[in-house]
Formats: C-alpha cells, sequence, structure tokens
C-alpha cells in the first residue's frame, strides 16, 4: 500500500503547455450578486461557518450597495446587494437571480494581466483601475467570461487593508465556529451547446490554460441523461475549471436545465477543500446544510474494490462515510473523498462541493453515475427531467 498523504494546498504541478503569460498566485475571492446581502451573509456564516470579514455599504459612503465579505482560511465570498432600482446589478439578479458574478484571480501585475489577455481577444470588463486609501493602494483589472460572468485580477502586494480600499472591518458579536473549509480546489463553468470547446480555447489562448482532464458523454452518463467536460488548469495548477456542457440523452441533461433556469452559462458549483470531511460535513449537516441523497448500498459495497484496484487503502470508516453520504472515488495517486450540496438558491443553479483529496489529482469521475442519479433524483421532483 502507498502512503498517501493528505495535501493541504492544493497538488500543484506544473502543467507543461501551459503558459506563464499569466502567472496566477490564487484564487483571490469570488464575488454572487444575491438578492439580500445580509440575509446571504449570515447563511454563510451559520451553515457553512465562514466568518465576518469586510463591509461596505451605506455606513462606509457606498449608496449604490451593500457588499458583505465572508471569509473562511484562504475562501472570500463577496455577497453584494444593489440599493436601488438603478443599479446594473438588479439587471444580473433579474435574469439569473443569485450567483456568481467574479471569479477574482490573485495576480502580481493586474494591469500586465489585462494587457496580455485583451491582446490575446479577452472582452475587457474593468480597465487597470487603482483604489486607494490609508492602508495602501490595489490595483484591480478585468475580463468577461461565459455568460455574465467575470474575472477580475487583483494586484494587492501593495496594501495591508482589510479587503479592498472601501472596505471597513466587519466585526460582529455572532461569530459561528468555522466547519474546517481551507480553500477553493475547482470551480465548474456550464455552458450551452457545442459551446464547451469554445471556452477550452479561451482558457487556451487567452488566459494560457491547459486542458488536462476530459471526459464525454459515453463517460458521464446515466440512463437517462449526459453530459461533457474538460478540465482547464493554470500552469501552477492552482487555479482550475472545469468547463461542461449538455448533451442529448433520453431525458433532461442537469446541465440544460442549469442554463434554463440561469438563463445563460454560469458558475455551477464551487468545490472547497477540507483536511476532514468527516467533521466537516457532519458540522454542516447540524447546522442545516442540504446535499445530494446518499448513493444506494451497492455504490458502498464497490468501494473496497475500486480502491483496491489502485492499491490504496481507506483510512476512514466506510460506515461512517456512508452514513454522511459521502462519496470515495480513486485514481492511480490516491483517492479523493467528495459530497455535493443542494442548490443552495431556489432556481436550481450554483451549489457547493466539499471534497478532500487524499493524493488524487482528478474530480471524482468514478462518482459521477451515482451523483448524477442523485441529481436526476431532484430534478424529478422539480419537474425538470
Ligand atoms: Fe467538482
Amino acid at each position: 500500500m502507498k502512503d498517501i498523504k493528505n495535501v493541504e494546498y492544493g497538488l500543484e504541478k506544473i502543467f507543461e503547455g501551459a503558459q506563464d503569460f499569466l502567472p496566477l498566485l490564487g484564487t483571490d475571492y469570488v464575488e454572487l450578486y444575491v438578492g439580500n446581502a445580509k440575509q446571504a451573509a449570515h447563511y454563510y456564516k451559520t451553515a457553512f461557518g465562514f466568518q465576518s470579514f469586510a463591509y461596505k455599504g451605506l455606513e462606509t459612503g457606498c449608496r449604490e450597495y451593500a457588499s458583505y465579505v465572508v471569509k473562511q482560511d484562504k475562501i472570500k465570498l463577496v455577497l453584494t446587494t444593489p440599493l436601488n432600482s438603478k443599479s446594473p446589478i438588479n439587471q444580473h439578479l433579474a435574469k439569473h437571480g443569485d450567483g456568481v458574478k467574479v471569479i477574482a484571480l490573485w495576480v502580481e501585475d493586474a494591469k500586465k494581466s489585462w494587457e496580455e489577455t485583451t491582446k490575446r481577444g479577452a472582452k475587457s470588463f474593468m480597465e487597470p483601475t487603482t483604489e486607494k486609501d490609508e492602508h495602501g493602494e490595489v490595483i484591480r483589472s478585468g475580463i468577461h467570461t461565459y455568460g455574465d460572468t467575470v474575472h477580475i485580477f487583483v494586484e494587492r502586494k501593495n496594501y495591508n487593508g482589510v479587503f479592498l480600499p472601501g472596505y471597513q472591518e466587519w466585526k460582529s458579536d455572532y461569530n459561528p465556529e468555522p466547519t474546517g473549509l481551507k480553500f477553493i480546489d475547482h470551480m465548474v463553468g456550464n455552458v450551452g451547446w457545442n459551446e464547451m470547446n469554445q471556452w477550452v480555447k479561451f482558457y487556451e489562448d487567452v488566459m494560457g490554460f491547459v486542458n488536462f482532464l476530459s471526459f464525454d458523454d459515453k463517460q458521464i452518463h446515466t440512463e437517462y441523461s449526459a453530459l461533457m467536460s474538460k478540465v482547464m488548469s493554470n500552469g501552477n495548477g492552482r487555479i482550475k475549471f472545469p468547463i461542461n456542457e449538455p448533451a442529448e440523452g433520453k431525458k433532461k441533461s442537469q446541465i440544460e436545465e442549469y442554463i434554463d433556469f440561469y438563463e445563460g452559462p454560469g458558475a455551477q458549483h464551487i468545490a472547497v477543500a477540507t483536511n476532514d470531511i468527516i467533521s466537516t460535513v457532519k458540522a454542516m449537516r447540524a447546522r442545516g446544510v442540504e446535499f445530494l441523497s446518499t448513493p444506494p448500498d451497492e455504490y458502498y459495497r464497490a468501494v473496497p474494490n475500486r480502491l483496491l484496484a489502485h492499491n490504496h487503502k481507506l483510512r476512514e470508516d466506510i460506515e461512517t462515510l456512508k452514513g454522511l453520504g459521502i462519496m470515495i472515488d480513486a485514481d492511480e495517486e490516491g483517492y479523493l473523498l467528495q459530497i455535493f450540496t443542494k442548490p443552495v438558491e431556489d432556481r436550481p443553479t450554483l451549489f457547493f462541493e466539499i471534497i478532500q483529496r487524499m493524493g488524487a489529482r482528478g474530480f471524482g469521475a468514478g462518482n459521477f453515475k451515482a451523483l448524477f442519479e442523485s441529481i436526476e433524483r431532484e430534478q424529478e421532483k422539480r419537474g425538470t427531467l
């Protein structure tokens, strides 16, 4: 048996073929446009264990919108709500419902990141802009990606304030315990029919990413529905963006359901890593997070052989994993443990994945069938299968 170590800060690997014109240091923050940021922040604190971190709104002199930043280890979520009917944020909300607007990437040089990506064909969202306060300066720039989603490049090497200029520290008397979420492992985008390869090319040409894993509809299907997926990674492996598109099946693909309800392409799920998925999922379940239904007994009966086939030994107790609905997948390098929440808003759009990597670099391909059957049970209830 190989000794598999838990890898705390991602599985870094320099991918050959990736371009270094856009060195990315990591995910900086993810901004969601939501209908009621105050209540959303309470949900992410109470249910997911995020901590109050920073705030911008009427009290700080911002009269257009309110933004609450919640943080857990390296993960920062920004929850933003417009404060009047004229804000362009309303159009995004009316069309998409609550969802991810910004996937912000931490860079050394935001001006160069903007120049290099726009030169290669990216559509500008925000020209390089310097924001200052008494704690220093931050330079941000941005480009459009799929749908109405954008990437913002954040250069913060000359800043020592809490989050960004314009934000103040958010101190709260209500501070629920963290649940052990550490960092963003990957973020998945759903795009329309026949659009996956166009966005693969965008990440290759514009961002210098490489396509390091691909799954076609022969691999990702159930009796009823199918999808295709290609995983894009930047050179150091810290940023991983799988891109999904629907595929023809007997019934409706979950990707098509997403596109119908989000009214276009968008971020499908945010996968967050933990070092101890058992305690994380126990805590999240106790705090009211809803997860997809547990796979059937035969799934768990097959797990030991799936691990043995790759010469790995499961360290966790399988009955505990089964009791919590946690799924297990293995590859040559190790195994991984994962579970998926139900959508975190009323439209069946954005959801979260909780993942613990025990050496494996994959995305749970061995679980796709069981996972999609769980999703189909939900689609059935929604009348969208
Ligand atoms: Fe995932």
